[in-house]
């Protein structure tokens, strides 16, 4: 299998998709991570839209977070890979009384069976850094989205996650066995003006974040937990040593000497 779980979610055994289930949804509730999420749909006046698409949706934490905006009356549609997803992204979605809002398909955001110019605004929430060829769904966004519509996309600039270690020399082989054992383009988010501007798209804005943390480990502590579970099953680390390094993780925030932090993009465009 490809290093990336994530890339591979049409396929991997449901002890995994319930790892990403938690995972997603986990951090979809964290403060920090919403707010990014917030701030860039706003920026879309996603309000404004009656129809939107959700690429690469997972549980559905984007569309959700749409849906129940006071603002917005329209609906969303969202696509995943996985059908496991998609049904888990249907069934959350159905909890918090948004069924009518909210559909979700399985599809692959590098092609997608819709007409062109079809959604007033199309979103991308952490979809970008899973896929081998990012370009392909940029330009899909692009095609889909109508003339003067808005597209935003957001990412982890993976290529900067990080975890301090008490060897550096140590840590810098974790982060990077990480780095590639849960991402298949770690640096999209530094391509992402070239990828908009090949697509056709025109920039509106775009958000840049740092989610760090010192001492203690809050959003981190679940990503570990994740990552411990998922990185073996791409044979960059063993089951083993994915515990040693997550262990150590923990027991560094215990002690207050945690150091854990990811840079964050988020990208606004037009379709002209
Ligand atoms: C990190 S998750 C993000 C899920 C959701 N957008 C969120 O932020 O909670 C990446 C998602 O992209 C999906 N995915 C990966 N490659 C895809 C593709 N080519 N087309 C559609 N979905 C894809 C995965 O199944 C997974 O649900």
């Amino acid at each position: 299998m490809k290093s990336d779980p994530y890339a591979e979610t049409d396929s991997l055994d449901d002890s995994l998709l319930q790892v990403i289930v938690t995972r997603l949804e986990t951090r979809g509730r964290h403060p920090a991570f919403e707010a990014m999420l917030i701030d860039y749909l706003n920026a879309m006046l996603i309000d404004a839209a009656n129809t939107v698409l959700d690429m690469g949706c997972g549980t559905g934490v984007a569309a959700r977070a749409i849906a129940r905006r006071r603002g917005f009356s329209g609906r969303v549609l969202g696509v995943d890979l996985s059908p496991t997803l998609a049904q888990a992204a249907a069934r959350l979605a159905a909890d918090e009384g948004l069924r009518d809002r909210l559909e979700f398909r399985v599809g692959d955001s590098r092609r997608l069976d819709f007409s062109d110019g079809v959604f007033d605004a199309v979103v991308a929430h952490t979809l970008l850094s899973h896929v081998d060829d990012p370009q392909a769904v940029v330009s899909e966004a692009a095609r889909l989205v109508r003339p003067g519509g808005m597209i935003g996309i957001f990412d982890g600039d993976y290529a900067s996650m990080t975890f301090g270690h008490a060897d550096p020399v140590k840590g810098k082989v974790y982060d990077e066995a990480i780095i590639s054992g849960v991402v298949t383009s770690p640096r999209v988010m530094r391509q992402m003006p070239r990828l908009l501007k090949t697509a056709g798209l025109q920039p509106v804005t775009s958000f840049s974040n740092i989610l760090a943390e010192v001492g203690k480990a809050d959003f981190w502590a679940p990503a570990i937990e994740s990552f411990r579970r998922l990185v073996p099953k791409s044979g960059i680390m063993t089951e083993q040593e994915a515990d040693v390094w997550a262990e150590g993780l923990r027991l560094d925030s215990v002690a207050g000497v945690f150091f854990g932090a990811s840079n964050y993009y988020g990208y606004v465009a037009r379709r002209p």
